[in-house]
């Protein structure tokens, strides 16, 4: 990958008449909503009663929903073992202790992404250092890790980000050359394939969530996968309160936290789960619809797909928004005109993690502890030099989001996503007579 923003004509003058906008009083395209989320049935319903009905709630150590639910998860993403937790944030949490981050190590992680990739680095004591993103992918840039590499670096933390693997023949080259474990931040991407292999298979261990938004969801609910069998025994024993696999109740070699499931969550998951394949492959047929729609836009661009990118799991659909093919008005003007057309649409992670208040204070107690300690901390705290390019581009400028709800919808449903594109396009571009400006809104 590589290059930097479209290279458009600022303008292009198109001489038919457009539509009026319904940002202008105009009909909208479309009035029908898109499919609704979250999803459930009878069998849901059920699920939910038997784990009511069992009356027993709460995890338990080798059998029950939650023990079938990990058996499921592992098998369908193709991982020797998974471990079932409360959320997708204390999953990552247990992943990293795991794979032996310890307090005041550094860990390299992506900017643009949910906070939880870099609060669960802070929560061990560790330091999130930030590595900038592929231009077109919006995953984290291989090369870019690879340069923040210090005698300090423990783990790399790659972000399957929308349900898009990440590079992870770069990530894993990187790992091996500077003895990094591998920790993939899987919380988009159930079902994604990186050259064949599941996500969370790839890396040392990997972590889902099946919060609200998520492809596979129980309100909340996540889980760690791995291949390393003495790491599904430390991550099983660190989510279990620090018991041992098959050991007495009260007995605790190692302090973990109580990061488990319910069984409620668990059998709602397994229910759930029944219906993920036919929902990815709607997701994926709408997504190539919306592919060829969008390239078709001079100044909208779909997120790149690299060839090894085997399943995308769709968690967002992820496009890059180039103001210069629309007359210069700034992505909120667009998502906004989007918006009043029927088509719901977001700008993502508009705060990256490096500008992220709360982030940056957590992070600056640890530099200074480390500082304490003797030790040489290189990098800065000023967002404006740690050289995050790309991220900040993709979060302030670029990035326009659709959710994986709306790609549940028909063919028909992503053509009218399409055509108010193309509409605003056509709008934006028109040079004809008696033309008004538009009010120019946002916050871009
Ligand atoms: C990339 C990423 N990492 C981690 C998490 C944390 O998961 P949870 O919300 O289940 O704690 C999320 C989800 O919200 C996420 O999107």
């Amino acid at each position: 990958m590589g290059g930097d923003p479209l290279d458009l004509p600022v303008r292009v003058d198109l001489l038919e008449e457009p539509a009026t906008l319904a940002i202008n009083g105009g009909t909208p395209v479309r009035n029908r909503p898109f499919p609704a989320w979250p999803c459930f049935d009878k069998a849901d319903e059920a699920a939910v009663l038997a784990a009511l009905r069992s009356g027993r709630w709460g995890s338990r150590p080798s059998d029950g929903f939650g023990n079938e639910f990990a058996t499921s998860l592992a098998k369908f993403q193709g991982a020797r073992r998974a471990i079932a937790t409360a959320n997708g944030t204390v999953a990552l949490e247990v992943a990293l202790k795991a794979v032996g981050v310890m307090p005041l190590d550094e860990v390299i992680v992506p900017a643009y992404t949910f906070i939880a990739t870099a609060t669960a680095v802070l929560a061990l004591g560790a330091i999130p250092i930030f590595a900038d993103l592929d231009p077109e992918t919006y995953t984290i840039d291989p090369q870019d890790a690879a340069r923040r590499v210090t005698s300090h670096t423990r783990a790399i933390v790659p972000v399957h980000l929308a349900g898009q693997p990440a590079d992870m023949d770069g990530i894993m080259a990187v790992a091996r050359t500077h003895g990094l474990r591998v920790v993939e931040d899987a919380a988009q991407a159930i079902g994604a394939s990186w050259r064949g292999k599941g996500v969370g298979t790839i890396g040392d261990i990997g972590t889902f969530s099946f919060q609200s938004s998520k492809n596979l969801n129980a309100g909340e609910g996540g889980a760690i996968t791995t291949d390393d069998e003495a790491l599904a025994d430390m991550a099983w024993s660190l989510a279990n309160c620090g018991r041992v696999p098959g050991g007495a109740w009260y007995h605790h070699d190692i302090t973990g936290s109580n990061y488990r499931m319910t069984e409620i969550q668990a059998s709602l998951l397994l229910s759930q789960l029944a219906r993920l394949p036919g929902q990815f492959a709607r997701r994926e047929q709408s997504a190539r619809v919306l592919d060829d729609g969008f390239r078709s836009i001079p100044g909208l661009a779909p997120q790149a797909r690299p060839t090894a990118i085997t399943g995308h799991a769709h968690h967002l659909y992820v496009l890059r928004y180039d103001p210069k093919g629309f007359g210069g008005r700034p992505r909120r003007w667009f998502i906004d005109a989007m918006r009043a057309e029927g088509i719901p649409c977001s700008p993502g992670y508009e705060v990256p993690l490096h500008r992220m208040p709360g982030v940056i204070a957590a992070r600056r107690t640890w530099i200074d502890l480390a500082l304490r300690t003797g030790r040489r901390v290189l990098v800065s705290d000023d967002p404006d030099e740690v050289g995050l390019r790309v991220t900040d581009r993709a979060s302030r400028e670029e990035g326009i989001w659709f959710s994986q709800s709306l790609l549940l919808g028909e063919d028909d449903d992503m053509v009218d996503v399409v055509e108010a594109a193309r509409r605003i396009r056509a709008w934006c571009n028109y040079s004809g007579p008696s033309f008004p400006l538009p009010p120019q809104r946002g916050r871009d």
